[in-house]
């Protein structure tokens, strides 16, 4: 993805020298960032959507909005990509081109050029820490979807009933062998791509694999039209009942806006600061904010149905999609065919958002750190691959271990529920509060008009005034009701 030239750079680099990169103006006229540069505006597109869209979308999405009542939690999760997420992510993206470096680096560099204290770079920090720890569960996750590759080809699932698919499902979690084992081939294949810069395949890969998982959606969709209880399920995903959401739902829903568009952490800022100075940040924006968004009630579409359909729970947590998907593919023409590819191109959205995840670290390392980008792809991934021994326990030998249950809101969580709480909900928030904080009221606003380069001036106002008071405030107001 980025620019096949060899312009990414792979070797040590000295300390980078903010005197000589940020002084005054010249700062923003800075071509490229030394990691190199997207291959124009739709390598950027792809790529950030590649991260947007992933297990966040077909998993996560549907089991929380099953275990949050359905149609009001829906309704306050789009409202939240709307008024939240899409200011926030041109805010980031703007930040990111801006800088040019690695978020940390980027921060330091934005706060001193518009006057303010280097401290922003805790902004950084947090960014980093959020992603690898939300790394270490999501590998173990789309290690699931990788065993599920393989069953689907053995056609494990054909004219199974829905207990059969359940005590499948509970016996492979159960295990936490197998759960190590394919978390780790997940994580290989994430420090490999990224250790090669995230160029090249992927990029090519992902030009066949996105359509390609959205059409499988589509055809589950009807799967779900003709086989399942369509109805009951669209009528659970949109039947707006605000009685069923707490403001502990609020703040998921909330927090999801922020996991699925990848904000809040760096993420985005990082693969801004490889976007070239002409692409248009707004244009760019809406694209990714819509397709994600396609994709994640296209999945809820596929699933409700069947759900209802086959008594299934709506409410059973992160195993949802892994007990509800199979029954379809074992009952479809083509079903193991179909399933296969299903899990190939779930493995394959996870993969494009993981390295989205350790790339604002990998990015800090090689700048500051003067190690190889293979290195610290390594260093990364494989400290990341230790934390999620945690989650592997979750399931299994730990799975009633709830460590922080004397706290209400905490209450009967393990340790992967308490790791997804954490960064989801809490500090990807919170990134995100501080990243429009730092755009709206501490950069000048010539600067902000400058980067994201509008079309219309009105857009910019409009931009501005949502995130100088609408966005921080609606995080700070959540946040207040969920500790009052
Ligand atoms: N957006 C990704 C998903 O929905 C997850 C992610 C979160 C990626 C934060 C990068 C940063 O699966």
């Amino acid at each position: 993805m980025v620019e096949k030239s060899g312009r990414f750079i792979d070797n040590a680099q000295p300390l980078y020298n903010l005197e000589t990169t940020i002084t005054g103006v010249t700062m923003a006229d800075k071509q490229e960032s030394i990691h190199g540069q997207w291959t124009g505006r739709w390598g950027f597109i792809l790529a950030a959507t590649g991260s947007a869209v992933g297990l966040g979308n077909i998993w996560k999405f549907p089991y929380i909005t099953g275990e949050n009542g359905g149609g009001a939690f829906v309704i306050v999760y789009l409202m939240c990509i709307a008024v939240i997420g899409i200011p926030i992510m041109m805010a980031e993206i703007m930040l990111g081109r801006r800088g040019r470096q690695s978020p940390i680096n980027t921060m330091t560099a934005l706060a001193i050029q518009s006057g303010h204290s280097q401290k922003w770079h805790l902004l950084g920090w947090m960014g980093v820490i959020a992603g690898f720890l939300i790394l270490s569960y999501y590998s173990v996750i789309a290690g699931w979807a990788l065993a599920y590759v393989e069953r689907s080809m053995t056609g494990a699932f054909n004219d199974s009933t829905p207990e059969m698919i359940k005590t499948l499902f509970g016996s492979f979690v159960a295990n936490p062998l197998q759960l190590i084992f394919w978390h780790s081939l997940f994580m290989f294949l994430t420090i490999v791509v990224v250790a090669r810069g995230v160029q090249g395949g992927l990029e090519k890969a992902a030009r066949y694999m996105m359509p390609g998982l959205f059409m499988i959606l589509l055809l589950l969709v009807g799967y779900a039209m003709s086989a399942g209880d369509f109805s009951k399920g669209l009528n659970f995903l949109f039947a707006v009942d605000f009685s069923k959401i707490t403001t502990n739902s609020i703040v998921i829903a909330m927090g999801h806006a922020f996991f699925t568009l990848s904000l809040g952490m760096g993420a985005i800022m990082v693969y801004g600061s490889y976007l070239p100075k002409d692409a248009s940040i707004g244009k760019a924006t809406l694209i990714i904010a819509v397709a994600d968004t396609v994709v994640a009630l296209l999945a809820g579409m596929a699933i409700f149905p069947l759900v209802f359909a086959n008594q299934l729970e709506p409410g059973q947590g992160p195993g949802l999609i892994f007990q509800t998907l199979p029954l379809a593919f074992g009952h479809m023409p083509w079903g193991s065919f179909f399933a296969t590819l299903f899990f190939i191109l779930l493995t394959f959205a996870a993969w494009t958002s993981s390295i989205s995840l350790i790339e604002p670290a990998v990015a800090y390392l090689v700048e500051n750190r003067g190690i190889t980008r293979v290195r610290a792809s390594i260093l990364m991934g494989v400290s990341c691959w230790a934390m999620g021994l945690l989650t592997v326990f979750s399931f299994n030998l730990w799975s009633k271990f709830t460590p922080l249950s004397f706290i209400s809101i905490f209450e009967g969580k393990t340790i992967f529920d308490l790791l997804d709480y954490l960064t989801a909900n809490i500090m990807l928030p919170w990134g995100g509060f501080f990243i429009a904080v730092f755009a709206a009221w501490f950069m000048a606003r010539e600067a902000s008009m400058d980067e994201l380069a509008l079309e219309y001036r009105w857009l910019y106002n409009i931009w501005r005034f949502l995130v100088r008071y609408i966005t921080p405030v609606a995080v700070l107001i959540i946040f207040l009701k969920l500790v009052s």
